[in-house]
């Protein structure tokens, strides 16, 4: 998962040009729009699809609430302020936080999320006026994940299905032949940012399905934390380029614990790391043992309403990489 799968498709520079000249022949003078995550393949298609299309291209990035720390505001710095792009920047924390009130069901969390999604994107598109394309950085194990071409249905609503389904846009998908490490390359070569190059594949519902049972703000705010711990000393310590995902999940359970001296009855955060190729199968990762202990004591010391990390040491299948 270093990036050096050799580029199958011929030269880098070559792909972008024939995507760039090939959303140009496609869109004609009309506009497109994008659902920008700022996760690696929806800001590859959205840069390629400016560079083709300029103006004319609109990005919606809808805030749900659900994502890791920071990341709304560093999707405004680069692609707003660094790319120039138009970008429709939406707050919709608090209506997803109030559907997922009291939903504890998975698929009802996915399902709650993905259509949330749907109505806020259309609602946010109807006001542009007549848009005829959208640009999706679909890429290849996601149209095999979701058993589009290869029969059955691994998981429900993964980035496959987020397209508003009675909008009559025509789909444009310039990444669905690249595998996950071959998109950084062409990430890499568009100029974007390290962060956003060697940023790790983030689910649809976000931490609505990393926070198990119900969601709420605190458990939001909590998770938040943890996880970016986690994605910090992964980092510090240069791990980051060898794993596919790593990520803290905070379980529905209480355990006991002592903290200054007192009993304490507190939250259980899980920490997932694995190293995969497209998440078809993944190993947990080996994380050296000093790395798993700053990850720990950091979290118990910063979250102080957790008081037991667990490392889950399961590979997929039969595990799979989330825990919902
Ligand atoms: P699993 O947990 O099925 O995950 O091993 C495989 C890959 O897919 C991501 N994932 C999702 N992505 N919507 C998404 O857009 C989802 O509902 C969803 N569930 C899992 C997961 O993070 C991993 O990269």
């Amino acid at each position: 998962m270093k990036g050096d799968r050799v580029f199958r498709l011929g030269s880098v520079k070559e792909f972008i040009e024939d995507q760039v000249r090939s959303i140009k022949e496609e869109v004609g003078e009309g506009k497109a729009l994008c659902a920008l995550s700022g996760g690696l393949d929806s800001s590859v298609a959205a840069v390629l699809a400016h560079r083709a299309l300029g103006e004319r291209l609109i990005c919606i990035f809808v805030d749900h609430g659900l994502l890791r720390e920071g990341e709304p505001q560093q999707v405004q710095e680069v692609f707003s302020r660094n790319f120039k792009m138009n970008l429709v920047f939406v707050d919709a924390r608090e209506r997803f936080l109030r559907k997922l009130a009291g939903v504890v069901d998975l698929e009802e969390k996915r399902r709650i999320v993905g259509h949330e999604f749907i109505r806020v994107f259309e609602e946010e598109a109807r006001k542009l006026g007549e848009i005829n394309y959208l640009i999706q950085g679909t890429v290849y194990s996601d149209v095999v994940e979701s058993g589009v071409e290869d029969g059955s249905k691994v998981k429900s609503h993964h980035n496959v299905a987020a397209l508003p389904p009675d909008m009559e846009l025509r789909l444009i998908e310039p990444l669905r032949p690249l595998y996950k490490d071959e998109v950084r390359v062409v990430a890499e070569e568009l100029g974007l940012p390290e962060e956003i190059v060697w940023r790790q594949p983030f689910p649809g519902p976000g931490l609505a399905i990393r926070i198990l049972g119900e969601v709420t703000e605190e458990k939001l705010s909590l998770l938040r934390r943890a996880d970016a711990i986690v994605v910090q000393e992964i980092r510090r310590a240069g791990l980051h380029k060898d794993l596919w995902q790593y990520f803290a999940v905070l379980l529905d359970l209480k355990s006991v614990g002592v903290r200054e001296g007192s009993r304490v009855y507190g939250y259980t955060v899980a920490v997932r790391a694995v190293v995969s190729q497209d998440a078809l199968t993944a190993l947990w990762a080996r994380l050296p043992y000093e790395v798993m202990d700053r990850i720990s004591q950091r979290i118990v010391k910063e979250v102080p309403s957790v008081n037991r990390v667990v490392y889950d040491i399961t590979s997929k299948p039969p595990a799979t990489i989330e825990w919902e």
